[in-house]
């Protein structure tokens, strides 16, 4: 019996533009890699972090990860305790699901070291009560793409039930994040409780034609239909640059680009690498022009979500 697994969990771009709290994308890199260890003395300890800064709470009422690990040996009325090591490679506040997937790949592991229990989608509940620590309210668009894979549909929160939805595998995908942090408990709170009718219909037709675009695999319409009249108007301000970054994906003829999850990193979809290095390229040039750093990834969307490794 394997006493000690290796997972991998990747990011995830919330929302999608088009669908606030109810579409996200996992992309292959960058990720999470976590350690999880059968322990004898019945507790669940976060024993290691590395690449966090010392910023993470190793409590495990706290760290998204003992949380969800946690949440899980108490549906299963299980006693075992488990040591976890956390190698963070996802910047914290970053809007790529840093927190969801630590806890995702924690919570596969440990899973995995009890023969499997539960699917990974009966997984989610116990991911849900760890977001909703992470960032003030349970949403899944990061945690259900980055346990599942692929581009997923959130269809209820409470209980959770998500569902995959088609995406071109062949699509580049940019990601450029900024050297300034965005809380999401904080891009949150900026929210409009109400929102005009105008916008919502803008929305709607958006979000029809985005999933249209899906299944019809009709690229000119992914284009037209990514825009956002909900959530990024009022989070554009927390991106320095964030009006030049949309500039030059539309000069660039990107397919669509926005903020992904509660910001500040800005991802856009490309039809060909060679695209996605010269978008990459003239993001971070957008940056520097106002003297911030930034990192870039270069990526394509993650078929499997969190793995073993
Ligand atoms: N849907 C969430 C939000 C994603 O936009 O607040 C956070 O990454």
């Amino acid at each position: 019996m394997e006493t000690s697994v290796k997972v991998f969990a990747p990011a995830s771009i919330g929302n999608v533009i088009v669908g606030f709290d109810v579409l996200g994308l996992a992309v292959q890199q960058p990720g999470d890699e976590v350690i999880v260890q059968l322990n004898d003395h019945k507790e669940v300890k976060i024993i290691k972090i590395e690449g966090d800064g010392g910023r993470l709470p190793k409590d495990t009422d706290k760290n998204t990860a003992g949380i969800a690990v946690k949440s899980l040996l108490r549906k299963l009325d299980s006693k075992q305790g488990f040591d976890i090591k956390l190698y963070k490679k996802l910047p914290l506040g970053s809007g790529l699901g840093s927190s969801a997937a630590s806890a995702v790949a924690a919570v596969v592991g440990a899973n995995a070291l009890l023969g499997n229990p539960f699917s990974k989608k009966e997984l989610l509940p116990c991911l849900m009560e760890a977001e909703a620590v992470a960032s003030g309210s349970a949403h899944g668009d990061n945690i259900a793409p980055s346990l599942l894979g692929g581009l997923v549909m959130i269809q209820n929160n409470q209980p959770i039930q998500v569902r995959r939805l088609p995406f071109p595998k062949d699509l580049w995908v940019v990601l450029v994040k900024p050297n300034v942090e965005v809380l999401t408990k904080q891009a949150r709170m900026l929210l409009k409780e109400h929102i005009p009718l105008n916008n919502v219909v803008n929305q709607f037709s958006n979000l029809a034609g985005f999933i249209a675009s899906l299944y019809e695999n009709d690229l000119e319409l992914m284009r037209d239909s990514l825009n956002d009249f909900i959530a990024e108007p009022v989070r554009a301000m927390l991106i320095p640059g964030y009006q030049s970054i949309k500039m030059a994906a539309q000069q660039m003829k990107a397919v669509g680009c926005g903020i992904s999850g509660s910001g500040p990193t800005m991802f856009a979809f490309t039809e060909t690498q060679f695209s996605a290095q010269k978008l990459s390229e003239r993001f971070q040039q957008e940056f520097n022009e106002i003297n911030i750093s930034s990192i870039n990834y270069i990526t394509q969307v993650s078929e499997e979500g969190a793995m073993l490794l």
